[in-house]
Order: structure tokens, then C-alpha cells, then sequence
């Protein structure tokens, strides 16, 4: 199957190969053509230009895309999509004046979350998580990262990662799976956490890793939840099962959890909304993705990642949404695209940048995905017709999203 785009108004994100990420000032830079066309064929990006350059080729349907913007699909590279139930009511007790570590400490928070999934049946959870995947997929999601980490037992958490393959078995988008076994201690284990260390270790990692369930490995490194040196057991031996890690770190509290990931070789360390000039010292030289979720900010009402002073320090930063019930109940990309231009100062280009690009890199898909270039995946948005790209942050609340294309075909 060959499609043809034709009179695109602006093809954007065009990119060599060979850039696995755009990083510091580079990040301004949203390469395009106006007026452009783009040929896909059998799921793979063949060819694209100016239109007065269009070469004779044969094609099964074409697309007019006059006044539509054409870009590579969003790349959500934090989630909790698959969850049981919602948090509601602590989203009305958060109005009435609780913060979000009150409610854990009630036993709300991640463990409300984990006794809800640990009695759902697997094809309730599956129903439900299928259903959000549904939903983002049409708000032009195109690749997405799932994390366990609402089971916090053996069984729940290979409930929750069976959960996140079958997705992956009957979507088309490329769904990668992270182990986030240490995302709370569950109540029995607050007095005696080293013996839920030690089943994350002995227990969990070796059947996750039998299964072949996970390829990340994550870990909520957090004042109250797990200690770096606690994250940094849970990484290394998770390493030995070939697992790459991506830390939750520096959401509330500075603890140098950055460095350790770095030191780990992470491929990612995700929020920071709380950055000290040593935390951006040390991302400098290294492979790791700095990743800020704005929707978490704005739901949970907490401090933004500084990303201007990461751009500034020359790093990349990608974005992605956190989709989970208690801190984001949201995985629409294009909100988290307009928080990160509106509340973080992110431009445009900045802020779409790190949304693709930035975003397959940090779940290892740069190679494949996440921009305009030949032989890569014909992961494709369009637009409905707007008069710039800008036009998709600035009208945050619009729908702007017309049709996606995942491997060639339009979902
Ligand atoms: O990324 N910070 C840790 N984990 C999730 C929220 C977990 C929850 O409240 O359910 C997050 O924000
Ligand atoms: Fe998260």
C-alpha cells in the first residue's frame, strides 16, 4: 500500500538519520518544507520534497493536506496507562486543601491504586487500559511506554505487565514495557522494606526477566518512597537481566538520585520538576534523557522542570504525559505540548521537538521513529486545516489532531 500526501501546507520534522536527538539551542530548530509532499510505502517513510518537485510515482490513494500541517506522531515515553479504577476522590480532597503526600500517608496515593488493580481481573484491566489506549492513539500518540507499578505483588505485577504485551500484540504502535515494581512499599513492608527489596530482587526481576516482559526498569528514587541507594540495588540487578533503566526522580525532593541514574547509564530520569545546578552538572557528557511531564505539574499544582535551563545547559529535553490516575489523569499529548510552551516557556519548536524526536529516544525508538526521514516508520499526523504549527499549542483546548497513520495505515 502506497499513499501520497500532496499540497501539505508544512511537512515538519525533517531529519538526517543519524540524529538520535536534538539537544540545547539546536532545540529552536524545527526543520521543514513548505508547500511539500510525502510518499509512504509498505509502512515506511519513501520519499518527500517541494511540491514543484514531485516526481512521477505510483501511489494506491493520495491525500490532500492543503492548509494541513504534516509531523511525525507524538512519542509518549512516560506512562501508567494500564491502571484499575480512578482517584476521583482524592482529586476532591486535594481541592479541599490535602497534598498529595497527606493523602499517601492516609494510605491513599499509589497503594489506593494498587488495591484496586490487585482486585481487578486481568480482562477488566485489560478492558480499561485498552480503551485509554484508544483514546490517545486518536489525540495522535504513535509510540507510548508503559510501566507496571499498581500490583506492588508478584502476581498484580505480572498481571499488569501481561496486561501492557497484549497491547502491544494487538496495536499496531510500538508499545515498550517498564518494571516499576519499587514504586511504593506496600503497607505490610513500611517497617521492613528491605524484605520488599528483596522480592523486587528475588522474586519479581527473575520472572519479569523469564517472561520476557519488561525491557526498562524504573523505580520511584523519592524522599518517603525509595532511597537512591535502595533504586540503585534495584538497577543493578535488574541490569543483569539486560533491563535499561528510566528513574522517576527529583519529583519533590533533591536527593541525588540523578547522579546515580546517570552513573547507572539510564536512558532516561523523568520529572525533575526540582533541579539543582549539580542535578544538570551531571546530566552534561552523559546519554540520559532529561523528561518533564507538564500535565503532572498543572494536575498536582507543583513547581514545572526548568527546561529553559536544561536547553540552556545544552541538553535535550523530551516530553511526555505521566498518564496515571492519581497524578495525570490525562494522556493527551497535545495538552502536555501547550502546558510545556504556556507554563515552562518552551517554544513551539521547542516543545514539538521534544515531543517526537526527544520522546522515541527516550524509550529507545529514535532510530525507527519520531521524525520525517527515509527508511524510518511512517508514523504520520495531520492536521485538520490551521494557519501554522503554532496554531496547536496556542488553541490548547481544540482538538486539532485530524488523522493518524501508524506502519503505513490510518487507525
Ligand atoms: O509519575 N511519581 C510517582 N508515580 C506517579 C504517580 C503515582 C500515583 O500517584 O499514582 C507519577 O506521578
Ligand atoms: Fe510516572
Amino acid at each position: 500500500m502506497t499513499t501520497l500526501f500532496v499540497n501539505i501546507k508544512e511537512l515538519l520534522q525533517i531529519r538526517e538519520p543519524d540524529e538520535k536527538w536534538v539537544a540545547g539551542a539546536a532545540m529552536k530548530v524545527l526543520p521543514s518544507i513548505e508547500n511539500a509532499y510525502l510518499l509512504v510505502s509498505d509502512g515506511v517513510i519513501v520519499d518527500f520534497g517541494k511540491m514543484e518537485e514531485l516526481p512521477l510515482v505510483d501511489f494506491d490513494v493520495t491525500e490532500d493536506c492543503s492548509d494541513r500541517i504534516v509531523l511525525p506522531t507524538w512519542y509518549d515515553s512516560h506512562t501508567h496507562l494500564v491502571y484499575a479504577g480512578n482517584r476521583e476522590q482524592e482529586f476532591v480532597d486535594r481541592i479541599n486543601g490535602l497534598s498529595y503526600e497527606e493523602i499517601a500517608n492516609r494510605g491513599g496515593g499509589i497503594l489506593n491504586s494498587a488495591k484496586k488493580l490487585q482486585e481487578t481481573p486481568e480482562e477488566e484491566l485489560y478492558e480499561q487500559s485498552k480503551h485509554r489506549l484508544v483514546e490517545v492513539m486518536k489525540m495522535g500518540t504513535g509510540g507510548i511506554e508503559i510501566k507496571s507499578g499498581y500490583g506492588l505483588t508478584l502476581e498484580a505485577e505480572l498481571k499488569m505487565l501481561r496486561v501492557i504485551k497484549r497491547l502491544g500484540e494487538e496495536f499496531s504502535l510500538p508499545i515498550k514495557a517498564t518494571f516499576l515494581g519499587a514504586h511504593a512499599f506496600p503497607a505490610e513492608y513500611k517497617e521492613n522494606q528491605e524484605a520488599y527489596i528483596d522480592i523486587i530482587i528475588n522474586d519479581m526481576l527473575p520472572k519479569v526477566a523469564a517472561e520476557n516482559l519488561a525491557e526498562f526498569i524504573d523505580a520511584f528514587c523519592e524522599t518517603g518512597y525509595f532511597s537512591v541507594d535502595q533504586t540503585k540495588r534495584i538497577i543493578e540487578a535488574a541490569q543483569k537481566y539486560g533491563m535499561v533503566p528510566k528513574i522517576h526522580v527529583n519529583q519533590f525532593t533533591v536527593i541525588d538520585g540523578i547522579q546515580m541514574a546517570v552513573e547507572c547509564n539510564a536512558l532516561s530520569v523523568d520529572h525533575l520538576e526540582v533541579l539543582e545546578d549539580k542535578d544538570i552538572e551531571a546530566l552534561k557528557e552523559s546519554e540520559t534523557m532529561p523528561v518533564a511531564l507538564p500535565s503532572c505539574s498543572y494536575f498536582i499544582s507543583i513547581p514545572y522542570t526548568p527546561a529553559r535551563k536544561l536547553m540552556e545547559a545544552g541538553l535535550p529535553v523530551a516530553l511526555a504525559s505521566d498518564y496515571n490516575p492519581g497524578t495525570t489523569p490525562s494522556g493527551n499529548m497535545n495538552f502536555v505540548v501547550a502546558t510545556a510552551c504556556i507554563k515552562m516557556k518552551m517554544t513551539p519548536e521547542e516543545a514539538i521537538n521534544a515531543a517526537t524526536l526527544n520522546g522515541a529516544y527516550a524509550m529507545n525508538l529514535s532510530k525507527e521513529y519520531g521524525s520525517i526521514t527515509k527508511g524510518k516508520k511512517a508514523n504520520i499526523m495531520v492536521t485538520k486545516p490551521v494557519p501554522s504549527y503554532y496554531y496547536l499549542p496556542y488553541s490548547f483546548g481544540e482538538q486539532l489532531i485530524d488523522k493518524v497513520m501508524i506502519h503505513g495505515e490510518f487507525i
